[in-house]
């Protein structure tokens, strides 16, 4: 078996990317160990997520803190004592701190349910459907210190259709997140991840046009 990647996922909601990473640990496929999860929410379903699969948690209520240096800086001395080397953030509310980005430069994941950089921010899927956009999707890429736009390492895309709602359409963009987001962590588990100013590259090994880094299948029902 390949080495496993310590990782530390900060989650503050449902966390059912996390469950996703989860399950594809205990099936074999991501070969990564989840030292930690941070939580910025004591009653976050991602808590509960964690016990069942006796993962370790941490709850760091942003609340409790001064300022977001000193909040960020106690989810840093954290994750380092846990030898966190890939963070990975999964529904993670808070905006993160230059310092943050500095303890892990080109180290922390984000997935974000639209096709960036169109609707980045908050309440994207009511965004898509407002300006009418014929395809939405997901996109995980690198965290920086802008919102949403450090180097893209996968996108997939889905449709939207005539009678979507916010929920319909976040519920099938969330099932592409659940393939896309363990797949560009095992990259990083596998260091195949190369990044060229804003491009990120993918060894594979595989001739470009096959590469898995456009869009999947369309879904069945299109
Ligand atoms: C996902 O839609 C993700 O793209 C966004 O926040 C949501 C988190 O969902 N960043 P969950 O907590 O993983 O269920």
């Amino acid at each position: 078996m390949a080495k496993k990647i310590p990782i530390g996922v900060l989650a503050s909601g449902s966390g059912s990317n996390l469950q996703s990473l989860i399950d594809h640990i205990e099936a074999g496929k991501l070969d990564a160990e989840i030292r930690v999860v941070l939580c910025n929410n004591a009653d976050a379903y991602a808590l509960e997520r964690c016990r069942k699969h006796n993962i370790p948690t941490r709850v760091v209520n942003h609340r409790e803190f001064t300022s977001r240096e000193l909040f960020d800086q106690r989810m840093i001395e954290i994750l380092n004592a846990c030898g966190v080397t890939l963070v990975v953030m999964a529904g993670f509310m808070r905006i993160l701190s230059p310092e943050f980005f500095r303890a892990f430069p080109l180290r922390i994941m984000n997935i974000h349910p639209a096709l960036l950089p169109s609707f980045p921010g908050t309440h994207v899927q009511q965004k898509a459907l407002d300006y009418g956009v014929r395809f939405s999707g997901c996109t995980v890429h690198f965290a920086d210190e802008g919102v949403d736009s450090g180097p893209i390492i996968i996108q997939a895309v889905v449709p939207v259709l005539d009678d979507d709602t916010v929920e319909s359409l976040a519920e099938r963009i969330l099932n592409e997140e659940h393939r896309i987001y363990p797949q560009a962590v095992q990259y990083f588990a596998e260091d195949k991840i190369e990044i060229v100013g804003r491009r990120v590259r993918i060894r594979t090994g595989r001739p470009a046009a096959e590469k898995p880094l456009s869009n999947p299948p369309l879904a069945s029902h299109v």
